[in-house]
């Protein structure tokens, strides 16, 4: 009797519904909060600032490990976030753990791209900075370039990461965030492709490319959109393509594959269960298994996040924001949403009350 109180007790409390939020150009521009973003999050806690409603960051960006990411919407959007709710592009990454454990991997982009492999658990991850500054004249431009990428590291260091990048092949490369420097990553990159993991040496057998998402363009705080991860690919994949026999194979993870989708119902379904920890005592092995009747995807890029949610299917609603990519005044023609709104405030607006 008691276990099926305990059953229906948890039923009532736990909530049928939960929220995938995009970032870029819903919740943010650049750094800026927009759409009245913080205060739709701060209806998802009680007076005490517990979480009551289960939600998430679905966000095809990245650059910083979640639980840092987690600390800076925190401050931003004034929520207290957990790491357990981001999900970025990269977070997938974790996967190929296994795999790469001990080999030599690459790690691309703005940010901290090599600390975000290494807390992943990747032992042997160079940034393409330091890999880069252990090949005298790698770059041409390099002399041209205003900026620095060189960091202070002591003789050893440097010695020790010579040695390493000589002797072994790079085994993967991952663009874990944006190029900061499109001419020297495509020029490295197709090096270390073409040679198989040698640059300056004979042609090799292509290393696997890992892109964390393969967005062409997104929303950043500048009017109009900005060419994303999979622009820089495309850049790269056609200049490999002339310069190379065999055509550039990659994986690009991130919305809109329905994985993601299917990934983030498990982690919303996880929250769920820690949320309500206290109430299932003796009620084990469900964690990860609530099934929910609506999960809403709210965001702005129609190509993205809308077609994802629509392929993803039941549960998914998708709400489609005017703050971002997308800023027309009906439905997006080919992709379109649930529902069109201008802001994720009236996106919140309406899935509460629909659902309380
Ligand atoms: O670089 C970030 C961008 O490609 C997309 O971010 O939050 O709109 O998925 P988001
Ligand atoms: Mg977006």
């Amino acid at each position: 009797i008691s276990r099926s109180y305990s059953q229906l007790h948890s039923q009532i409390q736990r909530p049928s519904f939960g929220i995938a939020f995009d970032i870029d150009g819903v919740v943010l521009l650049g750094n800026t909060p927009i759409g009245g973003s913080s205060q739709a999050l701060k209806r998802l806690y009680d007076d005490c600032g517990k979480l009551k409603i289960p939600y998430i960051f679905l966000t095809n960006g990245g650059g910083f490990h979640e639980s840092k990411r987690a600390s800076e919407l925190s401050e931003l959007l004034g929520v207290n976030i957990l790491p357990s709710q981001v999900v970025q592009g990269h977070s997938p990454f974790k996967q190929l753990v296994k795999r790469f454990e001990n080999e030599l991997v690459i790690a691309v982009g703005k940010g901290e791209p090599a600390a975000v492999m290494s807390e992943y658990g990747f032992k042997n991850v160079l940034s393409i900075d330091e890999y880069s500054s252990c090949f005298d004249n790698i770059d041409p431009l390099a002399q041209y370039k205003k900026w620095s990428t060189k960091q202070e590291v002591d003789q050893n260091s440097t010695l020790k990461m010579k040695n390493i990048v000589y002797s072994q092949r790079v085994q993967a490369a991952f663009v874990v965030s944006d190029s900061v420097d499109w001419s020297r990553d495509i020029q490295v990159l197709c090096d270390v492709l073409r040679t198989g993991g040698l640059p300056g040496r004979e042609t090799g057998h292509q290393p696997p490319l890992y892109f964390a998402n393969d967005d062409l363009e997104y929303q950043a705080a500048f009017p109009s959109e900005r060419l994303g991860m999979g622009a820089f690919r495309i850049a790269l994949e056609a200049i490999f393509n002339r310069i190379h026999p065999k055509a550039l194979e990659y994986t690009s993870f991130g919305k809109p594959s329905p994985s993601v989708f299917k990934n983030a119902e498990t982690i919303l379904s996880q929250l769920v269960s820690s949320l309500h920890h206290h109430l299932e005592a003796g009620n084990h092995g469900d964690a990860g298994s609530h099934p929910f009747k609506t999960l809403y995807m709210i965001g702005d890029n129609p190509s993205v996040d809308i077609n994802g949610a629509r392929q993803a299917g039941h549960p998914w609603f998708s709400i489609l924001t005017r703050t971002g990519v997308f800023k027309g005044k009906e439905n997006h023609a080919k992709f379109p949403a649930d529902l069109v709104v201008d802001t994720v405030e009236e996106a919140v607006d309406f899935l509460l009350t629909k659902e309380c």
